[in-house]
């Protein structure tokens, strides 16, 4: 708040309740012109109708004093609380500082609570009912906005429940890309390859995948491919995890498949970003929402198990 509405706002304020308080006395001393009526009653002598008289009594005495008490209250308030512009109040109390203190208990009140069992190894964990349960919520509400409620990810994003792993499929693979987070490049080639030839080497990346394409097309491809895409996608296309260079041989993508998507892959390059969560969910509570995706990772090896046999 700058100083002008600092002291627009405090000033305001405090005019406002001096005026009240001055509008009070002042109407209560005003003379009004007083008569009597037949009972003796004292009116103002205004008379409606003939004979509907408007009495003249005083203010009921505790009225009056609860007036003056909701006036000393809040002048209390402005005092211990913030309400005055930027003055903060003796109390230093603050909405942000209520939350982070809330925040705080209800983070000790859950570590106190799961600390025990967080401690298993993550393939205990991934088992465990209860922890996969506080994995779904955290993920619920820490995830899925970038990978989907069901964690089936959605275009930039990948999905979490399938068998293909950019940065690899082992449990500390899998630890270290939500813990320490992953920053993956891929180079734009847009100005060192002509529209014809990315759309040549789009057409052997399709071809990589299994789809039958224009065989010219694709062999042109594969030479540029040879030469500058195999460094990081490997010579065969299946990847690197240390680079998460992705698979291309899966047909699974995570910018889409098609010849327009991947032409725009090649041309502009991508770099999707996973943030790190070791300062944003913590140790024990990344250690539940790892369970979580790795439980999900476990239900597929038994599907793919039940398919073999
Ligand atoms: C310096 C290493 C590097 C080189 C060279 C490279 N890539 Fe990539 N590529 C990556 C990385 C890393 C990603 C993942 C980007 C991301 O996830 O944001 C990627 C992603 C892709 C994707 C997207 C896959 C998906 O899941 O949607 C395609 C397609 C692709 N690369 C094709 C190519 C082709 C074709 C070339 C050669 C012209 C090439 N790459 C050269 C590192 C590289
Ligand atoms: C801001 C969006 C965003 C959020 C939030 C996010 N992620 Fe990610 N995540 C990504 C992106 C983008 C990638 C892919 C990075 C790349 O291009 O390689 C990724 C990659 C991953 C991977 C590696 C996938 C693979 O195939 O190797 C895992 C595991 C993962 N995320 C889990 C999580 C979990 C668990 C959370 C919640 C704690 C989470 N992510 C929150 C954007 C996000």
């Amino acid at each position: 708040m700058s100083a002008f509405w600092h002291w627009y706002v405090a000033a305001l304020t405090l005019v406002f309740i001096v005026v009240m308080v001055w509008l009070f006395i002042s109407t209560g001393k005003a003379q009004v012109p007083t008569g009597e009526n037949e009972q003796g009653e004292k009116t103002t002598g205004h008379v409606w109708d003939g004979d509907l008289a408007e009495l003249n009594n005083p203010m009921p005495r505790w009225w009056l004093w609860l007036f003056y008490l909701t006036v000393i209250f809040a002048l209390a308030y402005l005092v211990l609380y913030p309400g005055l512009g930027r003055y903060g109040g003796m109390l230093g109390w603050s909405s942000a500082g209520q939350y982070e203190q809330e925040m705080v208990v209800a983070n000790e009140t859950f570590e106190a609570r799961f600390a025990a069992l967080a401690s298993e190894p993550l393939e205990v964990l991934a088992n465990n009912e209860e922890a996969i349960r506080v994995g779904r919520n955290l993920f619920a509400h820490n995830c899925s906005t970038c990978h989907g409620s069901d964690a089936r990810g959605a275009s930039g994003y990948p999905n979490l429940t399938d068998d293909h792993w950019i940065w690899g499929s082992s449990t500390d693979q899998i630890w270290h890309s939500i813990y320490l987070g992953r920053q993956a490049a891929m180079p734009g080639f847009g100005a060192a390859l002509s529209d014809q030839d990315v759309t040549r080497v789009a057409t052997y990346v399709q071809q990589l995948a299994g789809l039958s394409v224009d065989q010219t097309m694709a062999a042109a491809g594969k030479k540029q491919y040879d030469m500058i895409c195999s460094a990081c996608h490997g010579p065969q296309g299946l990847g690197n995890p240390l680079l998460g260079a992705p698979n291309l041989t899966a047909g699974v993508y995570t910018y889409g498949g098609s010849l327009d998507d991947l032409r725009y892959t090649i041309r502009e390059g991508r770099n999707g970003v996973m943030p790190a969560q070791k300062d944003l969910l913590g140790e024990i509570r990344t250690r539940f929402v790892a369970a979580y995706i790795l439980s999900m990772q476990q239900d597929m090896v038994i599907d793919e198990a039940l398919v073999r046999e």
